[in-house]
């Protein structure tokens, strides 16, 4: 709409921020765009308020720099000054912004998802686990979602209360102990789109990040079959022994692989590790030599997180980085 386009233009210097991946103005599906008009509606009000007071202080410097006329003797009306412009027209505007308001969260958690994907999201200390039920998909930190179509967030914590929000797709939603809450997000084209944790949850509540990733139907279909597969058996020497050391290392009390027997429950699904494009919900890149130091010094990259130090030579990390290379 160009009166955004406007306010946009209006308030270049303050709005350069306004269209990164994390800006709930830039909007980029129909979860996100009522919250950005809501947003656009509260700025532009704001803005006539800071205008109005501004221009009416400028007023009367420049009044009462002209007369000698005390501004006592002035004839205004006070009581109904008062009453008119600080009561009854924001009691008006602050209605209708709360109106607004409640409309907006009922159309976000409205059941307006017939043929909505399911996705389970579950806020751990520090990452997300993401489910996909029926297929079989577990991962981490990355939400692939096709494009056009309603997804059902069903959100829940392992621990204590975090916040999903991924600003473009849609308003936040809490995550809490002991409760489902439920919300829909859409993507009307493709694209990532980066979320985050939005209630403070701990020391690395800055290091919890989320990526949606939206893409084209097929895409995510052949998306889903992928990832619903067990890991790859390893392809080439270095990898085979690899995935003796992981086998034989703490890594399994805490991991899953499926089509392995390393079951653990605790930290992230790795059976397709390599398809995703962080480590440590977003922490550090998913690169070879970035998952080396995770492995060895999870604590320097995140101090707090239940990722110990794993003890391995340094033919075992690279056995290790080889295997865990090609779980795609
Ligand atoms: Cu989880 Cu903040």
């Amino acid at each position: 709409m160009r009166w955004r386009g406007w306010m946009l233009a209006a308030t270049a210097p303050w709005a350069a921020g306004c269209t990164t991946t994390m800006s709930t103005l830039d909007a980029h599906g129909s979860a996100g765009r009522p919250v950005a008009d809501l947003a656009w509606l509260l700025i532009a009000m704001a803005g006539a308020v800071v205008v109005a007071s501004t221009v009416a202080m400028l007023v009367a410097l420049f009044r009462a720099r002209r007369t000698d006329e005390a501004p006592e003797r002035i004839p205004v009306d006070r009581t109904r000054w008062v009453v008119v412009w600080g009561v009854v027209i924001p009691a008006i505007i602050l209605a209708g912004t709360f109106l607004w308001g409640t409309h907006t969260l009922a159309a976000l958690s409205a059941s307006r998802t017939a043929n909505a994907l399911t996705v389970e999201v579950i806020g751990h200390r520090w990452w997300w686990e993401i489910r996909y039920p029926g297929t079989g998909v577990v991962t981490a930190n990355e939400i692939h979602i096709p494009t056009g179509r309603h997804v059902r967030l069903l959100v829940r914590s392992a621990d204590v209360i975090h916040s999903v929000w991924v600003p473009q797709l849609g308003g936040k939603i809490d995550v809490v102990p002991g409760t489902v809450n439920r919300r829909w997000v859409e993507a009307d084209q493709p694209g990532v789109y980066r979320g985050t944790c939005a209630e403070y949850c701990g020391a690395q509540h800055a290091h919890m990040g989320l990526l949606v990733v939206a893409e084209a139907p097929a895409t995510f279909a052949a998306w889903v079959r992928q990832e619903s597969r067990p890991a790859p058996a390893p392809r080439d020497s270095a990898a085979v022994h690899g995935e003796r050391v992981f086998l034989a290392s703490p890594c399994v009390t805490c991991h899953t692989i499926r089509g392995t027997p390393a079951r653990g429950a605790v930290g992230p699904d790795l059976t397709h590790l390599a398809s995703r494009r962080t480590l440590a919900a977003g922490a550090i890149p998913n690169t070879k030599g970035a998952l080396g130091a995770w492995v060895v010094n999870a604590q320097g990259i995140k101090p707090g997180s239940l990722m110990p130090a794993v003890p391995l030579t340094g033919a075992e990390l690279q056995a290790m980085l080889a295997y865990l290379e090609q779980l795609r």
